[in-house]
């Protein structure tokens, strides 16, 4: 028998048909609902409550703490694969083989090359503008140099579009922080691997030859697949609803990237950063910043903390925490901010405060300790976020797309004036 979800208003009952998840998740389907009811509406602020679309690609049990891509551990993806394996994995849905990994990797290959004049704009940005500014701006510039709309349909011409995207993001992320340091900005080059190429961009020297650290570039490796999906948090929904009245892939992440910049979203990571440099410059005092994150007259929160969904552990914080370790002592980092995170965090666990609103340390927490080992600057933290997060965007859009969904237009509950009647200028 299937289930139905019952809702009753003045008397009268209603039917709503009841979905089951492939991990058993209810949802009651409210489609009709407003149709049937004569237009009563659902008000969820900030959707906590609101599936706004079915997706087969990641799964997400926050009670649990649990992350599957395509069905697969985090766990065991961040141990066993690299990057692009696991960025095909979450676009196409099959891990790859060695041939469709090599084709995978040298399309992406072939089309790093960015046209000349994506620097004529870049010129145009002040120096100390922030690279996600940039990255958001020069993402959608692409549109002007790539204007042949995908035909989502066509399964070559999605597959040349998801590559492109691929290879030419990382290039712009790369001159935005060239662009901060004054330096010339770098090519991708073949002989590199895309992680490689990531690094030498931002910090080859045209005067010296580039040799990768073996170390700094299996963390960032690590570090971008923890990163790439999360369901439908605030950037990926944001690319979904873009996408929605069918505008472009890199349009679509453009707005991404800039949904992404906000400090309750991918800016924690840098936001945490600056948090622990300040406790710091305070004298260390650990208290004072968990009694100012109580305050409800202090607008202070405790950067890295908390999540909408996961309200146990954030599986990402946990092998984050472990690489942290693992990196500085490889690296022979000794990073007093490492020693405050773990204070905090042991004080904050053991707070009723944080303990009874089951908030935990997420993936921020300490994702920027590790940035700042491997040298990447405060500003670039949330662009290698992005860089991360690239496939899970071209994923969800090409699901979106290929699923047909409707274009994204909630409603609202109108709260403001009732109507009336104009006043001409003088008699106000
Ligand atoms: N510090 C202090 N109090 C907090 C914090 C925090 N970091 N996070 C939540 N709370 C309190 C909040 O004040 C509220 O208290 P009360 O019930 O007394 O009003 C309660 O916990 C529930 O908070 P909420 O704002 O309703 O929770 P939310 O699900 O809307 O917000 C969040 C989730 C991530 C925006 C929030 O926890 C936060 O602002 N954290 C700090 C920013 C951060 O680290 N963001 C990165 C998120 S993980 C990376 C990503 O996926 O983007």
């Amino acid at each position: 028998m299937s289930e139905i979800g019952v809702f009753e208003f003045q008397g009268k009952r209603y039917e709503f048909p009841v979905e089951i998840g492939s991990e058993n998740e209810i949802a009651i389907d409210i489609k009709k609902m407003r149709s049937s009811t004569g237009g009563i509406i659902t008000l969820d602020p900030g959707f906590k409550n609101t599936g706004s679309c079915k997706s087969a690609i990641t799964f997400l049990d926050g009670e649990k703490g649990v992350l599957r891509y395509r069905g697969y551990a985090l766990e065991d993806l961040a141990e066993n694969a690299k990057f692009l394996e696991v960025a095909y994995l979450v676009i196409f849905g099959e891990l790859p083989t060695k041939k469709e990994l090599d084709r995978f990797e040298n399309t992406i290959k072939s089309y790093t090359m960015l046209n000349e004049e994506m620097k004529d704009i870049l010129d145009g940005f002040p120096k100390n503008a922030h690279p996600m500014g940039i990255l958001s701006s020069l993402t959608g510039a692409l549109t002007a140099f790539n204007p042949h709309a995908v035909d989502i349909h066509n399964e070559e011409d999605m597959y040349e579009a998801i590559c492109k995207t691929m290879a030419k993001i990382p290039v712009i992320a790369a001159w935005a922080h060239s662009k901060n340091l004054g330096k010339p900005m770098n090519y991708a080059h073949n002989d590199y691997d895309y992680i490689e190429n990531i690094l030498q961009m931002m910090f080859m020297k045209r005067n010296e030859r580039y040799t990768t650290n073996k170390v700094v570039a299996e963390a960032l490796d690590k570090l971008l697949i923890l990163h790439i999906d999360h369901e439908q948090n605030c950037s990926t929904s944001t690319v979904r609803i873009v996408g929605s009245s069918h505008a472009g892939l890199f349009a679509s992440i453009s707005a991404g990237v800039s949904a992404l910049w906000g400090p309750l979203h991918g800016g924690a990571n840098q936001a945490v950063i600056e948090m622990l440099e300040k406790i710091i410059e305070d004298g260390g005092d650990v208290e004072k910043y968990i009694n100012k994150a109580k305050d409800k007259n202090d607008p202070f929160r405790l950067m890295g903390f908390g999540h909408r969904v996961y309200k146990n552990f954030d599986p990402r914080a946990l092998i984050i925490k472990k690489s942290a370790d693992a990196v500085l002592k490889e690296l022979d980092i000794d990073d007093p901010t490492l020693k405050v995170a773990k204070h905090l965090e042991e004080v904050a666990l053991n707070d009723p405060y944080f303990v009874d609103r089951k908030l935990f340390p997420n993936v921020d927490f300490y994702s920027g300790i590790i940035y700042r080992a491997l040298g990447i600057p405060l500003e670039m933290f949330t662009v290698m976020f992005a860089i991360g997060r690239l496939p899970g965007w071209i994923a969800q859009w090409r699901e979106m797309r290929l699923n047909g969904e409707l274009i994204g237009r909630p409603r609202q509950l109108y709260i403001g004036k009732n109507k009336r009647d104009f006043k001409p200028l003088e008699k106000r």
